[in-house]
């Protein structure tokens, strides 16, 4: 959420700042900026909308200079417009910032003598650091003063008007990295906007604050002292980030995903033993009680976990959205396992759980995309999903992996509670081993859904219905159609539909059933005559026995490919984001990056 960059070095940035910025896109795109220090005078250009309109900007008023930084916004406080994007300028100081600083309000009545223009938290940063230079203080103790008295959460990046070439920064709750260069220091939310730059990164810790030049960087942490922090090398370099051939960065990472089970479950199956194989710190052997939490996606891919570990492993479960999570003052088992469950690995909520649990005394493991996250590195057990960046706003492959990764965790934990016969274990196994091809087959039907998509995308509102570990499926299919195509939708359990939504169901509403041939399947059908019987428009995701059973009742029909009732949740998942992403193609919404969705959000 908002995304920085900084560079300072001995030839021009502006450019690169730019192509940093267009690889933090994904973070937030409602508008953004640029400030220079050209031969010590600070120059600024921002632009409301995308980073194109910047680019505009800058190519009528080009300003370029060896230092700058940068920043692309999603709004919290103030609307998106050209005087509320950063950098936020005061007297000497110019800043980027990400994240929420609360008491922005006292320090602006604080500081009432000052000129505020923009409507932001932000601000105040800049006119602090000014007040203190102003009073005197040393660009450092300027900053890192001012530091102490902001309250909630920052990364932020500064430049200093009349100074040599300098960045100063700081990091509190929201992610920040250094990255080292020969004759140049940058400064990034993440490896991925300092991946053309740098494969040399040093995270910065909770509290740290630094000052980079050219040549060097020095660290402090929260009490201001000197400290090291380790550099990190990042591998992948800069294609990683490519759209390829695709129209969107989504459906390029639908695609991905017979490979991107298949590195998954690399990592968590022995192929040959037909076994789980999970690292040796994740021993469930003691565990009585696992609690998942997540935001978004990903905390659907909890709630389908929650079937299976239940199911499976016959360990309790508790599946909570992290932004409630630690509020509600959950009862905490030290014999309970906690699984944070983000993509990025920095979601603000789910990172505080995270750090909630780790304090009173949990056993804590991520399951991230981003093992260079914070989650990663402050789990005890890091697991990762090896998906590779996901850059569509809108999550797919990144939900699968988590599932595959979840789906081999839970083997797992069934073999060391010793409840998983031989027979069983091969059984469900196999079935993990024949997703990606599954997966591929599926895709094949990517013609007949869109197809389907043309009608469904007229409606302004529909309905996803499943049952068992197929309800989750359904919030998630609903979740990617508000996403990305802006028609109001909504997941239901099916049997849940007649205690109250079913009053909305009018003729022709579209309702999307979620019904493989399961057990559960007759008792999936009957609700779905409930709502044909109201005037349902139906299109029927089922498999091949579904779909014979169902004869000519439904006319859009989705035949996947036939899958083990433990994994049908993946598999049906590939048909609700064809769905969703061909609606809004139809309808011509900016899939990859949807109105007022940021991918990363690192406020709460
Ligand atoms: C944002 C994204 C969603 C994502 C959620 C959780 O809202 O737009 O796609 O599911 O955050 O993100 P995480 O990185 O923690 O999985």
């Amino acid at each position: 959420m908002c995304g920085i960059i900084g560079i300072t070095g001995t030839s021009v940035v502006t450019d690169r700042l730019v192509d940093g910025l267009k690889r933090l896109e994904y973070r937030g795109y409602d508008s953004s900026g640029v400030a220079i220090l050209d031969d010590r005078v600070i120059k600024r250009e921002r632009a409301e909308g995308k980073i194109k309109m910047l680019e505009a900007r800058l190519g009528a008023h080009p300003i370029d200079g060896q230092t700058g930084i940068a920043h692309t916004r999603w709004a919290t406080h103030g609307v998106p417009n050209e005087t509320n994007a950063h950098p936020h300028l005061s007297g000497r100081v110019c800043v980027v910032h990400n994240g929420i600083i609360e008491n922005f309000l006292d320090i602006r009545q604080e500081l009432s003598h000052h000129e505020f223009v923009s409507e932001t938290d932000t601000e105040v940063i800049a006119h602090l650091v000014d007040e203190a230079l102003s009073a005197g203080l040393p660009p450092i103790d300027a900053f890192s003063q001012s530091l102490k008295k902001l309250k909630g959460a920052y990364a932020l990046g500064l430049i200093i008007d009349g100074e040599d070439n300098r960045i100063f920064c700081a990091r509190a709750g929201s992610p920040l990295a250094i990255g080292v260069g020969e004759n140049e220091m940058y400064l990034g939310s993440d490896a991925l906007a300092l991946a053309q730059l740098t494969s040399n990164l040093i995270y910065l810790e909770e509290g740290d604050w630094a000052v980079l030049t050219p040549e060097s960087y020095e660290i402090f942490d929260v009490n201001d002292k000197a400290v090291t922090r380790p550099v990190t090398i990042i591998s992948g370099g800069p294609a990683m980030a490519e759209k390829g051939n695709y129209r969107h960065f989504m459906l390029k990472e639908i695609y991905e995903q017979p490979e991107t089970i298949t590195r998954t479950l690399e990592n968590y199956i022995d192929e040959f033993k037909h076994a789980p194989n999970l690292p040796h710190e994740l021993d469930f052997t003691d565990i009585d009680r696992i609690i998942l939490v997540a935001c978004g996606t990903a905390s659907y891919a909890g709630m389908v976990a929650k079937y299976w570990f239940e199911q499976i492993a016959g360990i309790p479960v508790d599946v909570d959205i992290a932004s409630e999570f630690r509020y509600r003052q959950p009862v905490l088992s030290q014999k309970a396992l906690f699984i944070a469950i983000s993509q990025s690995g920095e979601t603000a909520d789910t990172l505080a759980a995270l750090r909630y649990c780790k304090n009173n005394g949990v056993k804590t493991a991520a399951l991230v995309n981003v093992m260079t996250s914070t989650m990663a590195r402050e789990a005890d057990i890091a697991l990762p999903i090896n998906a590779g960046p996901e850059i569509g706003v809108a999550s797919t492959k990144a939900f699968t992996s988590q599932l595959t990764a979840l789906a081999a965790i839970t083997l797992g934990a069934a073999v060391s509670k010793g409840v998983l016969s031989a027979a069983r274990q091969e059984a469900l196994i196999k079935s993990l081993i024949k997703m990606p091809r599954q997966v591929k087959d599926a895709l094949e039907l990517d013609g007949a859904i869109e197809a389907m998509a043309f009608d469904f995308s007229k409606a302004k509102n529909a309905f996803y219905l499943g049952r068992g570990s197929q309800v989750p499926i359904a919030f998630e299919g609903a979740l990617k159609l508000k996403e990305i195509s802006y028609i109001h939708a909504e997941g239901y359990a099916a049997g849940e539909l007649k205690h109250g939504p079913i009053a909305l169901i009018e003729d022709g509403t579209p309702v999307v059933v979620l019904a493989p041939f399961d057990a559960l399947f007759e008792k999936t059908i009957s609700n779905l005559q409930e709502v044909v019987s109201r005037g349902a428009s139906i299109i029927l995701i089922t498999d091949v026995a579904g779909a014979q059973h169902i004869g000519d009742m439904v006319k859009n029909i989705i035949i996947m490919p036939t899958a083990h009732d433990f994994t049908a949740p993946i598999i049906t998942t590939i048909a609700v984001q064809l769905l969703a992403y061909h609606s809004a193609v139809h309808l011509g919404t900016d899939v990859d990056q949807p109105r007022n969705l940021a991918k990363s959000v690192t406020v709460e």
